[in-house]
Parts: C-alpha cells; structure tokens; sequence
C-alpha cells in the first residue's frame, strides 16, 4: 500500500516538472479574484469567474506550455459554457489539475503584522474528496514579510510547521504537495535581506518536513525568486537576482527535491520571466533540479486586463495568455529573448 503511493507520488512529481514546461497557478480565491477584477471593472459574480476560468482553460494548445494548473475549489466543480467540467478539459489537453487547499492567512497572534496561514482543520477529509474529484497535486501558501525585525523567528517556525503537516496529509492521501513559502516582494529592502530571510525560511522548512516525517523527494517547491523589494531604489538585474536566488537554494534545498517551480509575486510579468530566464542561461547555473514556473500574474496578467469582462475580447485574451506562456517555456529553457 505505501509503495503504491509512493508509486504514484514520485510518477506525479515527475510529470508536474517535466519536459520544459510548468505550471498556471489560476487558483485565485473569490476575494482575491474579485479584487482582480474590481480594478477592472469585472463584475464580481461566480458567472463572470468561471467565464474566466473558461476562457483560460479552453485556450487552444494549453498543454504545449503547462504539466499542471493550479485550482481553487470553486473552479473545480464549474464548465464551459457547453457543460464541459474545467477539471476534463484540462485533462484533454494533458494538463494535471491540482488544488489550492489553504484557506487563506489571519493575523499572527503576538506578532502584530505579520500572518498565519489556515485549513489545516478538516484537510484530511478535504484531501480525500479532492482525490476523488482527480486532484493529484496541491497548493499551500504562507507568507512572510520583510520589515524591521520582521518576519519573526515563531512566524518563521509556526507557518514552516504547517507547511509540513500540510505537506503529510497530502502525501498520506496520495496527493504531491506543493510547498509554497512565499517572502513578499513588498517593501525597500535589498536583494540581500530577500537573500538571507529566504534562506531562514528555506532552512527552518526543511528541519519541519524532516521533522513531520515528508518525504521531499516527493515534493514541488514554489518559492519566492530573490528580488529587490518592490519599491527599493536599487533594482537587482535578472543576472544577480539568478546568482541569489539559485546560491540560496542551493545552500537550504536537497538535491532529491524533484522541482522547483518559482511564484511571479508581483513582479512585472516580463521581469520574472526575465529572471527565471536568466536562472536557466545555457553554461549558467548547474541545478540538481528543474527550475521552472507556477506563475499566476505573470501568466494571466496581460490577458485579463485586455479581456476585463468582454465576450468579444475572449480570443484575443487567449492568444495573450498563449504568448505569456510561450515565453515562461522559453525562459524554462534559457532561450527567451526580449
Ligand atoms: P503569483 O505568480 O501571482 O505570485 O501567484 C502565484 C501563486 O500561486 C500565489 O499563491
């Protein structure tokens, strides 16, 4: 029994990596889609979110770019138009629907400002289901933010430690966990701070998911890139963001993790795929494993403003949206070119 799931778990890991393409993270939740859609002028309604959701998962050649896309539970159980569940389209396009499980973040107790993700309660049973509805992979966000003392060492501990636990209960189910520790972009700092609390975090995660037992050569990890904060004076180039962010991973990741799979955080779309294209320059960086994308904006940015809600914009969204992910596979290879 457990060496069917490890079977499966290693078999999923692979593929989510494999063959120079990524992951689509379109697993906004309803606030965070409707905020979205809000600066655009979208109508915040379940209708106008999966015309979305349908336009981005019936763009033609998904599956040349993607290995897996990145739900929210709302999304997995709607259709096209022409009652096609989401999850089948995808799977004809040979792309491996996952699941974003965490429920969001709340106020850290005793650490003003800073936040701690939820969902653990029930996951089990959640996970179960997810399984049952073809989920084979899913996604667990924290979040850290660099200010003065800040993040502290309990946020780094207490949101690491459900990282972990999260990371268990979906390897007992069967389901690869995606492991998702994000250092937020916002902020004055330099590449350096980014460099070292990315590396506090890397480190803790990794003494948690030994300590809870994960088996990380059965893991995704989806990081934050190594970047100036957001409104530092001095931005870092996508060469020194690559020599950062590949030496700090390689200091605090084991070489039998199958995948890193980077977030977009914010950035400018052409600039993290700029600097993932840097992290895989022919001659660069030798990595022990794959460097590749699970960006949400970065991806779907340019297509959502130029749709913002029109039904004569759809397939001019999609040809936008078949362009960013042409160029996020170039960048997988090292090939993009400005
Ligand atoms: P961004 O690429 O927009 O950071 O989103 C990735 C993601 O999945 C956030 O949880």
């Amino acid at each position: 029994m457990m060496n069917d799931i490890n079977k499966v778990l290693k078999s999923t890991a692979k593929r989510l990596v494999a063959d120079h393409k990524g992951l689509l993270a379109m697993d906004e939740s309803v606030s965070t889609c409707n905020k979205r859609f809000e600066k655009l002028g979208i109508p915040q309604t379940a209708e106008f979110r999966r015309l979305y959701r349908e336009l981005i998962v019936t763009t033609p050649g998904l599956g040349d770019y993607l290995n897996g896309a990145i739900l929210f539970d709302e999304t997995i159980y709607q259709s096209t138009s022409d009652g096609i569940p989401f999850v089948k389209k995808l799977r004809e396009a040979g792309v491996l629907p996952g699941i974003k499980v965490d429920e969001g973040t709340i106020d850290l107790i005793g650490s003003p400002g800073e936040r701690i993700t939820t969902g653990l309660k029930d996951l089990p049973e959640r996970l179960k289901t997810y399984s049952e509805a073809g989920m084979r992979f899913a996604k667990w966000r924290a979040v850290f933010s660099i200010s003065t003392g800040v993040p502290t060492k309990a946020a780094i501990e207490a949101n690491t430690r459900e990282l972990a636990i999260y990371a268990k209960y979906c390897q007992e189910a069967a389901i690869v966990p995606i492991v998702e520790p994000e250092v937020l972009i916002t902020g004055m700092h330099s590449i350096e701070r980014c460099h070292a609390v990315t590396g506090s975090v890397l480190a803790e995660l990794f003494v948690q998911l030994r300590e809870h037992d994960v088996n990380y050569e059965h893991i995704i990890l989806k990081p934050n890139m190594v970047t100036s904060g957001d409104s530092a004076e001095m931005q870092a180039t996508p060469m020194s963001v690559a020599q950062h962010t590949i030496e700090c991973l390689a200091n605090h990741v084991p070489a039998g993790v199958p995948g890193i799979a980077f977030l977009s955080g914010g950035q400018p779309p052409a600039t993290a795929i700029a600097n993932l294209n840097a992290m895989n320059l022919k001659n660069g960086f030798a990595t022990p494993w794959p460097v590749t994308f699970s960006f949400s904006r970065a991806i779907q940015q340019p297509a959502l403003e130029f749709w913002a809600g029109k039904a004569d914009k759809v397939i001019g969204a999609q040809n936008l949206l078949y362009t960013q992910l042409e160029r996020c596979r170039q960048a997988r290879k090292g090939v993009y070119r400005i």
